[in-house]
């Protein structure tokens, strides 16, 4: 059943589609609700024995490639907010190449849907070498990855098949908010703020079923931009990650050009590349960054760009600039959860979507 298309024309299509139940089964058993004096709270079985290691190490490496590693930037912030650890990125290649220092004191956690990458499988070994606590986020039981790292948490997102990772993203996001969420002390004065993200998780399927019904205007979107050249998306705060995953989606499967650009960096590069003809997404939801992406908005509009904003629900009227801008609202939800919705902005013309040429699902090979 898995492993079929059903009403669906491609994997890709059947596997967005199905992100409601994956990130239920996600998950199911490890958020806890909480009874009348039960605090809500997160139990991570394959972590429970080595909570304490993690919340005494000196700083979280995040490890991986493609998409595992956007959504490990994707849920960076908010591990360091609740766990008070500094968080450092690392794609996998590089940290090979650099020979970059990993400690004892680190935990380096592995994210990747497959468990069989090779940069990232030889980074784990590098990190093992080093001494540092390796913990392993996958969606492959018995894989590689998952055998040889200390401890770790499988995402359960279900068969993936479709090259380009879809529902694995969002799966690997809400583990590693659920991570956020094991790390940090349940203390007093972060009590609501934590219950707020676990009721944003427990909401989060509705949401998404929410989003999937953006279909066909996501669909009249691509029709507009299918004979462009180019796409920039403008992201920063949360949704920095979503920008390069929106823009990585674009570039392995629509084969066009596509840039994620960090939006407080606009003025340092970008900004010259803005005139009337090239299409830019700017994601603008509410979060802390809200006012700054507005006026992120006004600058490429008086430079007359073509904007394509995404917003908040109830927002069209706060980022609206005029005739060539077009808007796309989506459901309000925590911060942190926010890339997990704008995901779905990223499907925007449909070539042989399964499998772009040249790319492979799992890439064993250096
Ligand atoms: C390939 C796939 C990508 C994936 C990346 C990392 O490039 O095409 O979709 O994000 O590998 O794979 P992993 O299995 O480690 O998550």
């Amino acid at each position: 059943e898995q492993i079929n298309k059903g009403k669906y024309e491609h994997y890709m299509q059947k596997e967005i589609h199905e992100q409601p139940e994956s990130v239920t089964t996600t998950m199911r058993g490890r958020l806890i609700r909480g009874g009348s004096c039960k605090a809500k709270t997160v139990l991570l079985g394959g972590l429970k024995d080595h909570l304490k290691t993690i919340r005494r190490s000196r700083r979280i490496v995040f490890v991986g490639c493609g998409t595992s590693y956007n959504a490990a930037l994707a849920a960076r912030s908010i591990v360091e907010e609740l766990s008070g650890i500094p968080v450092t990125m690392e794609i996998a290649s590089d940290l090979l190449d650099r020979q970059g220092p990993i400690y004892r004191e680190d935990t380096a956690v592995f994210v990747s849907q497959s468990g069989e990458t090779a940069d990232t499988l030889l980074a784990l070994e590098y990190a093992l070498e080093n001494g540092a606590l390796c913990v392993g986020i996958t969606n492959t039981v018995g894989s590689a990855i998952a055998r040889h790292t200390h401890c770790g948490v499988h995402i359960n997102a279900g068969c993936e098949i479709g090259v380009a990772s879809t529902k694995a993203y969002t799966s690997q996001i809400v583990v590693m908010a659920m991570l956020a969420l094991a790390i940090g002390g349940d203390t007093l004065s972060n009590q609501a703020r934590r219950e707020a993200i676990i009721d944003g998780l427990f909401d989060l399927p509705r949401k998404v079923k929410e989003v999937l019904k953006l279909d066909e205007e996501m669909k009249d979107l691509a029709k507009l931009l299918i004979a462009e050249q180019s796409l920039l998306v403008f992201g920063r705060g949360y949704n920095y990650a979503t920008a390069l995953e929106g823009a990585l989606k674009v570039k392995e499967v629509a084969l066009m050009h596509s840039e994620g650009i960090l939006a407080g960096e606009m003025k340092h590069g970008p900004l010259a590349l803005v005139d009337e003809n090239l299409p830019i997404v700017v994601i603008a939801t509410r979060d802390s960054c809200f006012s700054k992406q507005q006026s992120v908005i006004q600058q490429l509009h008086a430079r007359k760009g073509r904007l394509i904003v995404m917003c908040t629900q109830g927002d069209a009227a706060s980022v609206s600039v005029g005739g060539t801008s077009r808007v796309i609202e989506v459901p309000q939800v925590a911060d942190c959860l926010q890339p997990l919705l704008a995901y779905h902005l990223t499907v925007l013309r449909g070539y042989n979507v399964d499998q772009p040429r040249n790319l492979a699902k799992s890439v064993t090979t250096q």
